[in-house]
């Protein structure tokens, strides 16, 4: 019913900055609707009942499963604030006719800055004692190049790196000759030429534990692995038998993997994981992601504009 005024609910179990809040509930007013913040909840069923009269849902990785979906009759557009849509049960939303949408781009930069950091940290010794190495004059490998893995690109070109990418959905090699980035056709032509590897890959039923033991322990001494992407595309068990069969390789992730507290154990300061996922966190990233989500909405009830759409 466009015109009529709508409910917005915006479900962040971790929140967005005080002036992203605040843009997305002027943006949202102006339009003429309204806005519901549930942050820092701690479980499904505060979601389900924040939901029940909802007209529109916006998210960061919150998970919204088919329940949240039956919970929510009213439902008519969900937005993921952010690039990675895989926290969404998009057949649920289709079979209720809900439109699935992403932000993409909007926080790009925000998880490409913690990517170059996380490859400096490593190649610094986690900021400890003794000699550390210089990115400059490695090479980069970049796996999945869309908006992340494009900027990752260029900042280490900027920091004097050879960089490679490979991409099997970029086809156009313009893409990458206009960053000087030299296009790779497989994985396993990448991986066994990077001293470093920048992960960018969604988590998709095709990408689920396809990095492990053979991509891993092909890559040259002292390579490191950085994930910035999800920890599903992970194979965990692969990559400990590879990090224990080769004791110069590193792993550090912005996703802690589910055998966290085994691998630091076991590989000490090979390996690294942040406390909670941080690729996003930044003012500017919550604002450009979280005011796209409420002007994404507030275009979807002005006319049906569904740009973004995940779910077509
Ligand atoms: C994304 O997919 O956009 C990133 O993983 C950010 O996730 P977040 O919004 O939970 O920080």
């Amino acid at each position: 019913m466009p015109g009529s005024p709508m409910k917005i609910v915006v479900a962040t179990e971790k929140p967005f900055s005080k002036r992203a809040v605040e843009g997305m509930a002027a943006i949202v007013r102006e339009a003429g609707h309204s806005c519901v913040w549930l942050e820092k909840y701690t479980s499904a069923d505060e979601l389900k009942a924040a939901v029940a009269d909802a007209d529109a849902l916006i998210v960061r990785s919150d998970r919204v499963t088919a329940e949240v979906i039956a919970a929510a009759p009213r439902l008519r557009v969900v937005v993921r604030a952010g690039a990675g849509y895989d926290n969404l049960d998009l057949a649920a939303c289709t079979e209720r006719g809900i439109v699935a949408m992403n932000t993409p781009g909007q926080n790009a930069n925000a998880v490409a800055e913690l990517a170059v950091a996380m490859m400096i940290f490593m190649a610094r010794n986690r900021f400890t004692q003794g000699t550390g190495s210089e990115v400059c004059g490695k090479r980069l490998g970049i796996h999945a190049y869309g908006h992340v893995g494009q900027i990752v690109a260029r900042y280490g070109r900027a920091l004097g790196m050879e960089v490679s990418a490979c991409d099997p959905f970029i086809t156009d090699t313009a893409v990458f000759d206009r960053d000087g980035v030299k296009r790779v056709s497989s994985p396993a032509e990448l991986y066994r030429n990077s001293d470093y590897l920048s992960l960018h890959l969604p988590a998709t039923a095709e990408t689920r534990g396809s990095i492990g033991y053979d991509l891993f322990v092909s890559m040259p001494p002292g390579a490191t692995l950085v994930n910035t992407a999800r920890k599903e595309v992970i194979d965990e068990a692969g990559l400990a038998k590879a990090m224990t069969e080769r004791p110069d390789l590193k792993y550090i992730t912005d996703i802690a993997p589910d055998t966290a507290p085994e691998l630091a154990e076991k590989f000490g300061t090979r390996f690294f994981a942040t406390p909670k996922k941080m690729g996003a966190e930044t003012e500017e990233a919550n604002i450009n992601a979280g005011l796209a989500a409420a002007r994404q909405i507030v275009s979807f009830f002005r006319d049906g504009t569904a740009e973004f759409q995940v779910n077509r």
